[in-house]
């Protein structure tokens, strides 16, 4: 079937599946559709059907409550009946990073961190190359849809993709995978997608401002950042923030990063629900720790320190916004904020 787009900047066309979400076929073909979440919240890849018939994998998405005008769906939830053409309001650009596409995997591994904290590896029947801080869908055996996941692992190339996951309350996937041993599982992949990418050659310094599972592709940026010798010549600061000491994980993966980076990265814990100092903190002398939302340490820890920063943000939707609010009242450019809201 034939896609046509529309868009502010040309028109674009590419084929597609019956089955293939036309935004994962619009990405495949190197088209770079709009989008943020690629999993039905964040209403960013809307577009406006201008002929043929579509089918709705998904009509509660919630990203459907951006939708206004007849005729406008999610090009991340849908599929092609037959030919297509459709209206992006958006510009429509080439894929910067590597293509993404739909691949078998397995889960090889899964480990729990906290309570409601699991890190899941799942391997790919080749490698891939991806950019530090993008992330991958999943689908698993009998549940509907694919799931955004950063990647908390980087390296030029490789077969094994690491993930973390947080227990959400009526989350169908993770009730899935706290449920049993799933290690062995085969499930769909697509990616590697996602813009909040990292780039040692940039000459800003970084800020990362993470709340909860939301530090997945931070870690990936880390390591990329680590691996590069960013360090040498930069400044890194993290905010990670959880809310009790029960909820703190990676802390020993932080140490690792900070030994290796030295004293340029700076890595602050921070506990929203916490008002006693925890325990565990003299086992991490090289870790500080804080109380209180996890933007308003970021505002204290950074003050007079925000003139040439990149900042990475992931998280819950109240601590992302609060954290943009942050950067662009210290005039951060926002080209320089990049984040992810899907955590
Ligand atoms: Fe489709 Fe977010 S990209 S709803």
């Amino acid at each position: 079937m034939k896609i046509q787009i529309n868009a502010r900047n040309g028109t674009h066309a590419y084929a597609v599946g019956s089955d293939d979400r036309l935004l994962y076929g619009g990405l495949c073909h190197g088209i770079g559709l709009p989008y943020e979440c690629a999993s039905g919240t964040c209403g960013t890849c809307k577009a406006k059907l201008v002929s043929g018939e579509i089918i709705d994998h998904w009509p509660d998405a919630p990203g459907r409550k951006y939708l206004k005008q007849e005729g406008e769906f999610l090009l991340c939830q849908c599929s092609a009946m037959g030919d297509l053409e459709i209206e992006v309001a958006r510009p429509v650009n080439g894929v910067p990073a590597a293509l993404p596409a739909v691949m078998p995997g397995r889960i090889i591994r899964t480990e729990k961190l906290t309570h409601d904290v699991m890190s899941i590896w799942i391997e790919l029947p080749r490698d891939i190359q991806f950019e530090a801080g993008q992330f991958a869908l999943v689908r698993v055996p009998g549940i509907d849809g694919y799931r955004g996941w950063s990647m908390v692992n980087y390296a030029p190339t490789t077969n094994v993709l690491e993930f973390v996951i947080k227990k959400k309350p009526g989350g169908a996937v993770s009730d899935w995978l706290f449920a049993a041993e799933r290690a062995g599982t085969a499930v769909d992949v697509f990616g590697p997608i996602g813009h909040a990418t990292f780039s040692a050659d940039t000459e800003h310094d970084i800020l990362c401002i993470a709340g909860g599972s939301g530090i997945a592709g931070m870690m990936s940026i880390l390591t990329r950042a680590a691996r590069d010798g960013y360090f040498d010549a930069h400044d890194g600061d993290v905010y990670f923030g959880v809310r009790t000491m029960r909820d703190a994980f990676f802390l020993d993966a932080f140490c690792r990063l900070r030994e290796q980076c030295g004293v340029r990265l700076r890595v602050t814990v921070v506990f929203s629900d916490e008002t006693a100092t925890p325990a565990f903190i003299d086992d991490y002398p090289l870790l500080a720790f804080d109380h209180g939302f996890v933007h308003e340490a970021a505002a204290r820890g950074m003050a007079g320190r925000l003139q040439n920063i990149r900042a990475y943000l992931a998280g819950p939707p109240p601590a992302v916004d609060a954290s943009v609010r942050l950067l662009l009242q210290a005039r951060v450019s926002p080209a320089n904020i990049r984040y992810d809201k899907f955590s």
